[in-house]
Protein backbone atom coordinates (compact mmCIF):
# COMPACT_ATOMS: atom_id res chain seq x y z
CA UNK A 1 0.00 0.00 0.00
CA UNK A 2 1.18 3.35 -1.02
CA UNK A 3 1.64 5.19 2.10
CA UNK A 4 2.27 9.58 2.71
CA UNK A 5 4.14 11.12 5.90
CA UNK A 6 2.37 13.31 7.76
CA UNK A 7 3.81 15.95 10.64
CA UNK A 8 4.71 14.39 13.97
CA UNK A 9 6.07 10.97 11.92
CA UNK A 10 2.43 9.49 11.56
CA UNK A 11 1.73 7.06 8.96
CA UNK A 12 -1.16 7.41 6.51
CA UNK A 13 -2.33 4.86 4.48
CA UNK A 14 -3.05 6.95 1.09
CA UNK A 15 -6.22 4.64 -0.11
CA UNK A 16 -8.58 4.90 3.27
CA UNK A 17 -11.99 4.06 3.29
CA UNK A 18 -14.71 6.73 4.40
CA UNK A 19 -17.96 6.39 5.39
CA UNK A 20 -19.63 9.98 4.67
CA UNK A 21 -22.81 10.21 6.89
CA UNK A 22 -25.68 13.00 4.95
CA UNK A 23 -29.25 14.07 5.89
CA UNK A 24 -29.85 13.73 9.19
CA UNK A 25 -32.56 13.95 11.87
CA UNK A 26 -32.41 18.03 12.22
CA UNK A 27 -34.27 20.90 10.56
CA UNK A 28 -30.98 21.54 8.96
CA UNK A 29 -31.04 18.31 6.61
CA UNK A 30 -31.50 19.70 3.16
CA UNK A 31 -28.53 21.94 4.12
CA UNK A 32 -26.70 18.70 4.69
CA UNK A 33 -27.88 17.06 1.38
CA UNK A 34 -26.44 20.15 -0.78
CA UNK A 35 -23.23 20.12 1.70
CA UNK A 36 -22.70 16.28 1.03
CA UNK A 37 -23.09 16.56 -3.14
CA UNK A 38 -20.50 18.80 -2.82
CA UNK A 39 -17.95 17.26 -0.78
CA UNK A 40 -18.39 14.18 -2.95
CA UNK A 41 -18.31 15.94 -6.10
CA UNK A 42 -15.11 17.24 -4.77
CA UNK A 43 -13.65 14.14 -2.44
CA UNK A 44 -10.68 12.60 -4.23
CA UNK A 45 -11.35 8.70 -6.05
CA UNK A 46 -7.87 8.30 -6.11
CA UNK A 47 -6.91 8.27 -2.34
CA UNK A 48 -10.90 7.58 -0.89
CA UNK A 49 -13.32 4.92 -1.29
CA UNK A 50 -16.29 6.17 0.03
CA UNK A 51 -19.60 4.67 1.11
CA UNK A 52 -22.47 6.17 2.11
CA UNK A 53 -24.90 6.59 5.45
CA UNK A 54 -27.81 8.18 4.49
CA UNK A 55 -30.09 9.47 7.36
CA UNK A 56 -33.38 10.63 6.86
CA UNK A 57 -35.02 13.56 8.16
CA UNK A 58 -36.69 11.25 10.76
CA UNK A 59 -33.79 9.82 12.53
CA UNK A 60 -33.11 6.14 10.19
CA UNK A 61 -29.70 5.27 9.29
CA UNK A 62 -29.01 3.48 5.70
CA UNK A 63 -26.36 2.10 3.98
CA UNK A 64 -26.97 3.94 0.75
CA UNK A 65 -25.78 2.21 -3.05
CA UNK A 66 -27.41 4.28 -5.27
CA UNK A 67 -26.42 7.03 -7.64
CA UNK A 68 -24.63 10.17 -5.89
CA UNK A 69 -26.82 12.50 -7.80
CA UNK A 70 -29.60 11.30 -5.77
CA UNK A 71 -28.35 13.35 -2.70
CA UNK A 72 -28.68 16.87 -3.99
CA UNK A 73 -32.21 15.26 -5.66
CA UNK A 74 -33.36 13.91 -2.01
CA UNK A 75 -34.97 10.84 -3.92
CA UNK A 76 -32.49 9.04 -2.62
CA UNK A 77 -34.37 7.03 -0.14
CA UNK A 78 -36.31 5.63 -2.93
CA UNK A 79 -34.07 2.61 -3.45
CA UNK A 80 -30.68 1.33 -3.08
CA UNK A 81 -31.12 1.86 1.04
CA UNK A 82 -30.66 -0.77 3.97
CA UNK A 83 -31.13 -0.37 7.80
CA UNK A 84 -27.75 0.02 8.56
CA UNK A 85 -26.10 0.57 12.16
CA UNK A 86 -22.40 2.16 13.09
CA UNK A 87 -21.02 -0.26 15.53
CA UNK A 88 -20.71 0.89 18.81
CA UNK A 89 -17.87 -1.70 19.81
CA UNK A 90 -14.03 -0.93 19.51
CA UNK A 91 -11.87 -2.50 16.54
CA UNK A 92 -11.60 -1.91 13.22
CA UNK A 93 -14.62 0.27 12.74
CA UNK A 94 -17.52 -1.39 11.09
CA UNK A 95 -21.31 -0.41 9.78
CA UNK A 96 -23.87 -3.23 9.76
CA UNK A 97 -25.84 -3.56 6.91
CA UNK A 98 -29.32 -5.36 6.93
CA UNK A 99 -29.53 -6.93 3.59
CA UNK A 100 -33.37 -8.63 3.45
CA UNK A 101 -31.96 -11.80 6.55
CA UNK A 102 -28.39 -11.13 6.02
CA UNK A 103 -26.33 -9.33 7.86
CA UNK A 104 -24.02 -7.46 5.69
CA UNK A 105 -20.43 -6.08 7.37
CA UNK A 106 -18.67 -3.03 5.97
CA UNK A 107 -15.32 -1.88 7.80
CA UNK A 108 -14.61 1.72 6.93
CA UNK A 109 -11.10 3.64 8.35
CA UNK A 110 -12.61 7.57 8.82
CA UNK A 111 -16.35 8.60 9.51
CA UNK A 112 -17.00 12.27 7.75
CA UNK A 113 -20.42 13.80 8.92
CA UNK A 114 -21.62 16.09 6.36
CA UNK A 115 -24.33 16.96 8.87
CA UNK A 116 -25.69 20.40 10.13
CA UNK A 117 -27.51 21.30 13.43
CA UNK A 118 -28.88 18.32 16.29
CA UNK A 119 -27.83 14.67 15.83
CA UNK A 120 -24.40 15.54 13.92
CA UNK A 121 -23.31 18.53 14.84
CA UNK A 122 -23.82 18.27 18.22
CA UNK A 123 -21.96 15.71 19.84
CA UNK A 124 -24.29 13.10 19.65
CA UNK A 125 -22.60 11.27 16.47
CA UNK A 126 -18.98 12.48 17.43
CA UNK A 127 -19.79 10.98 21.24
CA UNK A 128 -20.77 7.10 19.64
CA UNK A 129 -17.50 8.21 17.83
CA UNK A 130 -15.61 8.79 20.99
CA UNK A 131 -16.55 5.93 22.47
CA UNK A 132 -16.08 2.63 19.50
CA UNK A 133 -13.09 4.27 18.50
CA UNK A 134 -13.80 5.75 15.13
CA UNK A 135 -11.64 8.34 13.72
CA UNK A 136 -14.08 11.09 12.98
CA UNK A 137 -13.45 14.25 10.68
CA UNK A 138 -13.77 17.74 12.85
CA UNK A 139 -14.42 18.19 15.80
CA UNK A 140 -15.05 16.32 18.99
CA UNK A 141 -17.57 15.05 21.51
CA UNK A 142 -17.29 18.39 23.73
CA UNK A 143 -15.96 20.91 21.88
CA UNK A 144 -19.40 19.96 19.44
CA UNK A 145 -21.33 19.96 22.54
CA UNK A 146 -19.74 23.20 23.51
CA UNK A 147 -20.33 24.91 19.82
CA UNK A 148 -23.95 24.06 19.69
CA UNK A 149 -24.62 25.47 23.32
CA UNK A 150 -24.96 29.18 22.24
CA UNK A 151 -24.56 30.30 26.47
CA UNK A 152 -21.72 27.74 26.85
CA UNK A 153 -19.06 28.93 24.30
CA UNK A 154 -20.07 32.59 25.43
CA UNK A 155 -19.27 31.55 29.09
CA UNK A 156 -16.12 30.05 28.03
CA UNK A 157 -14.90 32.57 24.97
CA UNK A 158 -15.75 35.35 27.63
CA UNK A 159 -13.55 33.78 29.93
CA UNK A 160 -10.42 34.00 27.22
CA UNK A 161 -10.74 37.72 27.69
CA UNK A 162 -13.40 38.19 24.32
CA UNK A 163 -16.21 40.31 24.09
CA UNK A 164 -19.09 38.45 23.59
CA UNK A 165 -22.95 39.83 23.62
CA UNK A 166 -24.66 40.89 26.94
CA UNK A 167 -27.57 38.30 27.53
CA UNK A 168 -30.40 37.20 29.30
CA UNK A 169 -31.23 33.19 29.49
CA UNK A 170 -34.45 32.15 29.96
CA UNK A 171 -35.16 28.35 30.58
CA UNK A 172 -38.66 28.02 30.24
CA UNK A 173 -41.33 30.40 29.34
CA UNK A 174 -42.68 31.45 32.31
CA UNK A 175 -39.42 33.28 33.37
CA UNK A 176 -40.06 36.00 30.91
CA UNK A 177 -42.30 37.24 34.11
CA UNK A 178 -39.10 37.69 36.74
CA UNK A 179 -36.85 38.17 34.12
CA UNK A 180 -38.65 41.34 31.93
CA UNK A 181 -36.52 44.17 34.06
CA UNK A 182 -32.99 42.44 33.34
CA UNK A 183 -34.73 41.73 29.15
CA UNK A 184 -35.05 45.17 29.21
CA UNK A 185 -31.66 46.79 30.43
CA UNK A 186 -30.36 45.03 27.10
CA UNK A 187 -32.20 47.62 25.32
CA UNK A 188 -33.35 47.63 21.70
CA UNK A 189 -32.83 45.42 19.17
CA UNK A 190 -32.56 42.56 20.56
CA UNK A 191 -31.78 39.32 19.28
CA UNK A 192 -33.60 36.37 20.89
CA UNK A 193 -32.53 32.76 19.97
CA UNK A 194 -32.82 28.82 20.43
CA UNK A 195 -29.97 28.30 22.52
CA UNK A 196 -29.40 25.33 20.73
CA UNK A 197 -30.16 25.56 16.94
CA UNK A 198 -28.65 26.69 13.10
CA UNK A 199 -29.29 28.04 10.30
CA UNK A 200 -30.57 31.02 11.89
CA UNK A 201 -34.08 28.72 12.97
CA UNK A 202 -36.32 30.34 15.45
CA UNK A 203 -34.53 33.82 15.94
CA UNK A 204 -35.59 37.10 15.41
CA UNK A 205 -34.58 40.43 16.04
CA UNK A 206 -36.88 42.23 18.09
CA UNK A 207 -37.08 45.96 17.89
CA UNK A 208 -40.54 46.52 19.91
CA UNK A 209 -41.13 45.67 23.12
CA UNK A 210 -44.56 44.35 22.45
CA UNK A 211 -43.02 41.65 19.73
CA UNK A 212 -40.69 40.03 22.45
CA UNK A 213 -43.97 37.58 23.92
CA UNK A 214 -44.13 36.06 20.35
CA UNK A 215 -39.95 35.84 19.56
CA UNK A 216 -39.93 34.07 23.03
CA UNK A 217 -42.49 31.71 21.91
CA UNK A 218 -40.73 31.10 18.67
CA UNK A 219 -37.36 30.03 19.78
CA UNK A 220 -39.05 28.15 22.58
CA UNK A 221 -40.26 25.91 19.12
CA UNK A 222 -36.46 25.18 18.72
CA UNK A 223 -35.04 24.30 21.96
CA UNK A 224 -36.14 23.98 25.85
CA UNK A 225 -33.54 27.04 26.46
CA UNK A 226 -33.81 30.72 25.17
CA UNK A 227 -31.20 33.69 24.83
CA UNK A 228 -31.90 37.07 24.40
CA UNK A 229 -28.85 39.38 23.16
CA UNK A 230 -27.80 42.84 22.93
CA UNK A 231 -27.53 43.81 19.34
CA UNK A 232 -24.35 43.87 18.15
CA UNK A 233 -23.66 47.41 16.10
CA UNK A 234 -21.51 46.68 13.12
CA UNK A 235 -21.04 43.30 10.75
CA UNK A 236 -20.73 39.96 11.19
CA UNK A 237 -16.82 38.32 10.11
CA UNK A 238 -16.22 34.80 9.77
CA UNK A 239 -12.91 32.77 9.73
CA UNK A 240 -12.06 29.31 8.69
CA UNK A 241 -9.65 27.49 11.16
CA UNK A 242 -7.98 23.77 10.70
CA UNK A 243 -6.16 22.08 12.49
CA UNK A 244 -5.62 20.15 16.33
CA UNK A 245 -3.03 20.58 18.14
CA UNK A 246 -1.69 23.51 15.49
CA UNK A 247 -4.65 25.22 14.01
CA UNK A 248 -4.26 27.74 11.39
CA UNK A 249 -6.70 30.12 10.00
CA UNK A 250 -7.95 30.82 6.96
CA UNK A 251 -8.74 34.66 5.43
CA UNK A 252 -11.50 36.48 7.12
CA UNK A 253 -14.83 37.28 5.51
CA UNK A 254 -17.64 39.28 5.59
CA UNK A 255 -21.36 39.62 5.58
CA UNK A 256 -23.02 42.92 4.42
CA UNK A 257 -26.67 42.85 5.30
CA UNK A 258 -28.68 45.80 3.62
CA UNK A 259 -31.72 45.10 5.56
CA UNK A 260 -32.82 42.51 8.78
CA UNK A 261 -30.21 40.26 9.69
CA UNK A 262 -28.88 37.14 8.44
CA UNK A 263 -31.94 34.65 8.39
CA UNK A 264 -32.57 31.36 6.91
CA UNK A 265 -33.49 32.75 3.66
CA UNK A 266 -30.40 35.40 3.19
CA UNK A 267 -28.13 32.19 3.82
CA UNK A 268 -29.15 30.61 1.45
CA UNK A 269 -30.34 33.43 -1.50
CA UNK A 270 -28.08 36.45 -0.84
CA UNK A 271 -31.12 38.37 -2.23
CA UNK A 272 -30.41 41.63 0.37
CA UNK A 273 -27.21 40.35 1.22
CA UNK A 274 -23.35 39.85 0.11
CA UNK A 275 -20.83 37.74 1.34
CA UNK A 276 -17.20 39.58 1.03
CA UNK A 277 -14.06 37.49 1.21
CA UNK A 278 -11.91 38.97 1.78
CA UNK A 279 -13.67 41.01 4.15
CA UNK A 280 -13.50 44.82 3.51
CA UNK A 281 -10.85 45.14 6.90
CA UNK A 282 -7.10 46.98 7.13
CA UNK A 283 -4.88 44.15 7.16
CA UNK A 284 -4.03 44.60 10.25
CA UNK A 285 -7.79 44.31 11.60
CA UNK A 286 -8.09 40.99 9.50
CA UNK A 287 -4.64 39.81 11.60
CA UNK A 288 -6.35 40.38 14.85
CA UNK A 289 -9.68 38.91 13.74
CA UNK A 290 -7.69 35.59 12.81
CA UNK A 291 -5.76 35.72 15.88
CA UNK A 292 -8.96 36.21 17.90
CA UNK A 293 -10.66 33.13 15.91
CA UNK A 294 -7.58 30.65 16.58
CA UNK A 295 -7.84 31.49 20.41
CA UNK A 296 -11.68 30.91 20.38
CA UNK A 297 -10.84 27.33 18.53
CA UNK A 298 -8.32 26.39 21.14
CA UNK A 299 -10.24 27.39 24.05
CA UNK A 300 -13.69 25.50 22.78
CA UNK A 301 -11.62 22.77 21.85
CA UNK A 302 -11.67 22.43 18.82
CA UNK A 303 -10.26 19.89 16.16
CA UNK A 304 -10.19 19.44 12.74
CA UNK A 305 -11.90 22.40 11.05
CA UNK A 306 -14.61 25.06 12.43
CA UNK A 307 -15.82 28.38 11.25
CA UNK A 308 -15.63 31.34 13.48
CA UNK A 309 -18.32 34.03 13.79
CA UNK A 310 -17.41 37.01 14.95
CA UNK A 311 -18.53 40.95 14.81
CA UNK A 312 -16.76 43.28 14.12
CA UNK A 313 -17.79 47.04 15.40
CA UNK A 314 -17.04 50.25 14.21
CA UNK A 315 -15.06 50.68 17.20
CA UNK A 316 -13.01 48.12 15.24
CA UNK A 317 -14.15 46.07 18.38
CA UNK A 318 -13.78 41.81 17.70
CA UNK A 319 -17.30 40.37 19.53
CA UNK A 320 -17.66 36.67 19.21
CA UNK A 321 -20.91 35.68 17.50
CA UNK A 322 -20.38 31.62 17.93
CA UNK A 323 -18.37 28.88 15.99
CA UNK A 324 -20.39 26.17 13.28
CA UNK A 325 -18.38 22.70 14.17
CA UNK A 326 -19.68 21.73 10.57
CA UNK A 327 -20.14 24.68 8.58
CA UNK A 328 -21.90 24.76 5.46
CA UNK A 329 -19.88 22.75 2.92
CA UNK A 330 -20.35 23.57 -0.44
CA UNK A 331 -17.79 24.55 -2.88
CA UNK A 332 -19.13 28.15 -2.67
CA UNK A 333 -19.91 28.12 0.90
CA UNK A 334 -17.96 30.17 3.68
CA UNK A 335 -15.10 28.06 4.68
CA UNK A 336 -14.21 26.39 1.60
CA UNK A 337 -14.06 30.03 -0.23
CA UNK A 338 -11.70 31.44 3.28
CA UNK A 339 -9.28 28.44 2.56
CA UNK A 340 -9.34 29.02 -1.32
CA UNK A 341 -8.02 32.40 0.30
CA UNK A 342 -4.62 31.03 1.47
CA UNK A 343 -4.24 28.81 -1.58
CA UNK A 344 -6.39 25.52 -0.48
CA UNK A 345 -8.22 24.06 -2.84
CA UNK A 346 -12.02 22.77 -1.55
CA UNK A 347 -10.42 19.51 -2.61
CA UNK A 348 -7.24 19.70 -0.71
CA UNK A 349 -9.24 21.15 2.03
CA UNK A 350 -11.25 17.46 2.58
CA UNK A 351 -8.01 15.43 2.18
CA UNK A 352 -6.58 17.78 5.20
CA UNK A 353 -9.59 17.20 7.14
CA UNK A 354 -9.76 13.65 6.57
CA UNK A 355 -6.36 13.48 7.48
CA UNK A 356 -6.22 15.71 10.55
CA UNK A 357 -9.37 13.44 11.54
CA UNK A 358 -6.51 10.12 11.21
CA UNK A 359 -3.76 11.50 13.13
CA UNK A 360 -5.68 12.57 16.24
CA UNK A 361 -6.96 8.83 16.07
CA UNK A 362 -4.06 7.41 15.76
CA UNK A 363 -0.86 8.65 15.76
CA UNK A 364 1.77 7.64 18.32
CA UNK A 365 -0.50 4.56 18.28
CA UNK A 366 -0.63 2.77 15.44
CA UNK A 367 1.94 2.34 12.38
CA UNK A 368 0.55 0.97 9.02
N1 LIG B 1 -26.09 39.73 19.14
C1 LIG B 1 -26.28 39.95 17.83
N2 LIG B 1 -26.07 41.19 17.30
C2 LIG B 1 -26.26 41.43 15.98
N3 LIG B 1 -26.68 40.50 15.09
C3 LIG B 1 -26.91 39.25 15.55
C4 LIG B 1 -26.71 38.90 16.93
N4 LIG B 1 -26.98 37.59 17.09
C5 LIG B 1 -27.34 37.14 15.87
N5 LIG B 1 -27.32 38.13 14.95
C6 LIG B 1 -27.71 37.99 13.53
O1 LIG B 1 -28.49 36.79 13.39
C7 LIG B 1 -27.82 35.84 12.56
C8 LIG B 1 -28.03 34.43 13.08
O2 LIG B 1 -27.59 34.32 14.41
P1 LIG B 1 -26.55 33.21 14.88
O3 LIG B 1 -26.33 33.38 16.34
O4 LIG B 1 -25.34 33.27 14.04
O5 LIG B 1 -27.37 31.86 14.66
P2 LIG B 1 -27.21 30.61 13.70
O6 LIG B 1 -26.51 29.56 14.48
O7 LIG B 1 -28.60 30.20 13.37
O8 LIG B 1 -26.39 31.06 12.50
C9 LIG B 1 -26.38 36.29 12.53
O9 LIG B 1 -25.73 35.87 11.36
C10 LIG B 1 -26.53 37.81 12.60
O10 LIG B 1 -26.92 38.37 11.33
MG1 LIG C 1 -24.59 32.04 12.49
Amino acid sequence: MRTGILQKGCVYAMKKRILLAFGGCSTEYEVSLTSASAVLAAMDRSRYDILLLGISKEGQAFYFTGKEEKIAENTWQEADCFPATVSMSRGKPCLWVERGERLEKQDFDILFPVLHGKNGEDGSLQGLCEMAGIPVAGCGMESSVIGMDKVLAHTLVALAGIRVPKSVVLREFSEYGHKRGEIEALGLPVFVKPVRAGSSFGISRVVRAEDMEKALREAFRHDAQVVVEEAIEGFEVGCAVMGNAEPFAGRVDEIELSQGFFDYEEKYTLKTSAIHMPARVAAEDEERIRKSAVTIYQTLGCRGFTRVDMFFTKEKEIVFNEINTIPGFTAHSRFPSMMRGVGMEFTEVINRILELAWEEQNCGREQE
